[in-house]
């Protein structure tokens, strides 16, 4: 038996590149693809096996339990388990340790509450059994390794080294990064510190190497994006939407877009390239979305053109108003005629007259 019956979500932390998007939403609630993040992860763990879930929670955290209860919505047993001060990746799993039921030997899933990814989870728990690695880690393969800690391994894929965001083109000895899935030995949950922070990426897994420990890496290319950053999310929401990223819980087909059934939108709005329309939003005459998403009850009026961008829960975008790039945060209101682009971000409940900024001299 390769399935592993017990994960922990990792879901507790600030989520600062993504503000202002989780100023009131914790970042595993912000919808994509028209549904909390966090349930593409859950159901995505429950195809794989899955059956028992404890959430690591901190910031905000008292928005996960009302939305998900017990789980078994998802056909999951669902735990919560807050941290008054947050204690960082590593604390958080070792703080969760008394809610497991697997045996000291059995393999316990750990997964960052910020990764949408197709990874093949029964194969890194498979990877797991075979290699009999204390821990497993889902290894992915970037273009540019610079921001990321590097994970190298040896010709039958144990880790040799963690390390940290390279600088100088020596210092990058491989393009593997951490995923942000793992799998433990249960004991060595264990034998993490208890009651202060850890992290898990800068203290516990560099000190298991030191100290002998088996860290099997397993590089699976799929699909796989940090939806850290503004730009990430707004990317992996579409991409959910297009079925390019693959998730059970997709409230309706894939497609070009995605039309929750209370959002009103205009006979001749174009939506496109997998943009999202929440409960209760209303897109006006001749918009154009490309690529956006668009939370619950917001506005987007008369030939606005919107791409690659996020408008937030009941915030307004004045007609003829392009936003290329951009966030705007919760109940925010944009003037028509203006023009935001290159990663700008307002801030929730900003408003901004008409026609105050452009990019651009012409019109
Ligand atoms: P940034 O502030 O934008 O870096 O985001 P973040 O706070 O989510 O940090 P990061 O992306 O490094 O976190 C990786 C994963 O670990 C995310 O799923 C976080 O929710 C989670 N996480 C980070 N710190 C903590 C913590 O102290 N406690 C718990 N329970 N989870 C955490």
């Amino acid at each position: 038996m390769t399935q592993a019956q017990e994960a922990i979500l990792l879901v507790g932390g600030k989520g600062t590149r993504l503000r202002p998007l989780t100023v009131n939403t914790p970042k595993p609630m912000v919808p994509a693809a028209g549904v909390p993040f966090l349930t593409h992860q859950l159901a995505r763990a429950r195809a794989a096996g899955v059956e028992h879930v404890v959430l690591a929670t901190s910031y905000l955290a008292e928005v996960f339990e009302p939305y998900f209860g017990d789980g078994s919505s998802l056909g999951l047993h669902l735990e919560y388990v807050t941290e008054v001060e947050p204690l960082g990746t590593g604390g958080a799993i070792r703080n969760v340790a008394s809610r497991l039921r697997s045996g000291p030997d059995d393999p316990v899933l750990i997964f960052n509450g910020d990764i949408l990814t197709g990874l093949d989870i029964p194969a890194l728990v498979g990877t797991h059994r075979s290699s009999g690695a204390d821990v497993s880690l889902h290894l992915t393969r970037v273009e540019d390794p610079r921001a990321f800690g590097l994970v190298p391994t040896d010709a039958t894929g144990r880790v040799t080294a963690f390390l940290e965001k390279p600088q100088t083109p020596e210092e990058i000895v491989t393009d593997q990064i951490n995923a942000g899935a793992y799998v433990f030995r249960r004991s060595v949950i264990d034998r993490i510190p208890a009651g202060r922070p850890v992290s898990v990426e800068r203290e516990t897994f560099p000190e298991l190497l030191s100290s002998g420990a088996h860290l099997q890496g397993m590089v699976d290319s799929t699909y796989w994006l940090d939806l850290g950053t503004p730009q990430a999310f707004v990317r992996g929401s579409a991409d959910l939407v297009l079925g390019r990223a693959p998730s059970p819980a997709v409230p309706g087909r894939c497609g070009d877009r995605l039309v929750l059934p209370t959002a009103t939108v205009a006979a001749d709005a174009k939506l496109t390239g997998g943009t999202v329309v929440g409960e209760g939003a209303v897109v006006g005459e001749g918009a154009r979305i490309s690529g956006s998403t668009l939370l619950d009850g917001a506005v987007v009026e008369a030939g606005a053109v919107v791409t690659d961008s996020l408008v937030g829960a009941g915030a307004r975008v004045g007609a003829r108003t392009v936003l290329t790039d951009a966030v705007v945060g919760d109940g925010a209101v944009i003037g028509a005629d203006n023009e935001l682009r290159d990663g700008v971000r307002v801030w929730c409940d900003a408003t901004l007259p008409a026609g105050a900024i452009r990019f651009s001299s012409d019109q």
